[in-house]
């Protein structure tokens, strides 16, 4: 796997990348984190000039997001098309509605600073975001397994994984992505770090690295996860590859039986998550058992 800063990654691409400020307008209203009371960071708000650059580049024609959260990089990518690919469109999957009305966190730059407001994603987008940037996106409400079975998506080009984090949901996030790609195509993981319940390193060491040329792009620069969580290993950040390095078939090396049984496996786990959420949903108190799905 080659390692390379954020910068060294975006000056190799030869992309003239909009300046970080603006990305950080967008981000502070799609992606700001409360690390603690009222301390509020911008988290990895690089991933926004990185998909800019990278979308740039491929100009994919279908791009599939999984893990929307507030849209940061849905909108990231989606302005990187309509300056550079008219046509193309981001199907972008999450358990949230962007139309569910909650608590969002938010800066606009006034002087009420960070805050929660009560709003709801698409509002938030109409407010920031050019109507043809929102015209590409197209948004689809469930979990990943659920909505890959029954959508039927057109050639994907360019993949961003980013939902659940756990091995067999990040797994399943990978293969059924392969089902629908053809010769043609990038894939960039988010959160390639060694922490409890994050399967992405996993996936990619054991199953992605020999078979790609793999990039990890330290994107953090900040430092703030390796400060939060005190990690020991310095090498994390988003891994991106693409379909050009691959050195057999990609039918060959993973086989239709082994992404079937990837596939179903998250699928049961999926299915039990479902049913515990239609309870939490009935007896309220169930819900202070819970684990927490994503992570
Ligand atoms: C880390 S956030 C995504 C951040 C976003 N991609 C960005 O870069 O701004 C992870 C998101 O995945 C969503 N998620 C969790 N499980 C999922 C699943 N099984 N399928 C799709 N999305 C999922 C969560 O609701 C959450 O919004």
């Amino acid at each position: 796997m080659k390692i390379l800063s954020f910068d060294e990654f975006i000056l190799n691409s030869g992309i003239s990348v909009p300046s970080f400020d603006e990305f950080k307008k967008l981000g502070d209203m799609t992606a700001l984190f409360e690390r603690e009371k009222n301390d509020f960071i911008q988290l990895n708000y690089e991933r926004g000039p990185l998909l800019y650059a990278i979308i740039s580049m491929l100009k994919p024609k279908n791009i599939l997001e999984i893990g929307r959260a507030r849209g940061y990089s849905t909108l990231s990518m989606a302005w990187a098309l309509s300056d550079n690919n008219p046509s193309g469109r981001i199907f972008t999957i999450d358990p949230i509605s962007i139309e569910k009305s909650s608590k969002l966190l938010l800066d606009d730059h006034t002087t009420q600073g960070s805050r929660y407001e009560n709003s709801s994603i698409q509002k938030i987008w109409s407010k920031i975001a050019k109507k043809d940037w929102i015209e590409k996106i197209i948004p689809l409400t469930g979990f990943s397994g659920e909505i890959m079975q029954k959508t039927p998506f057109p050639e994907i080009n360019f993949a961003y994984i980013d939902g659940a984090h756990f091995y067999s949901a990040v797994k399943h996030d990978f293969y059924s992505v392969l089902n629908n790609v053809g010769e043609d195509f990038g894939i960039l993981l988010d959160d390639y770090v060694d922490r409890p319940q994050y399967g992405i390193k996993q996936l990619v060491d054991e199953q992605i690295d020999k078979h790609f040329d793999t990039s990890l792009i330290q994107t953090d620069r900040q430092n703030h996860l390796k400060n939060m969580l005190s990690l020991k290993d310095q090498n994390y950040g988003m891994v991106y590859f693409h379909s050009n390095s691959l050195k057999m078939p990609l039918k060959e090396i993973y086989t239709h039986n082994e992404r079937t049984k990837a596939i179903m496996d998250y699928l049961k786990f999926e299915d039990r998550q479902r049913r515990r959420t239609l309870i939490n949903d009935k007896v309220p108190f169930l819900k202070n058992i819970k684990f927490r799905f994503w992570e």
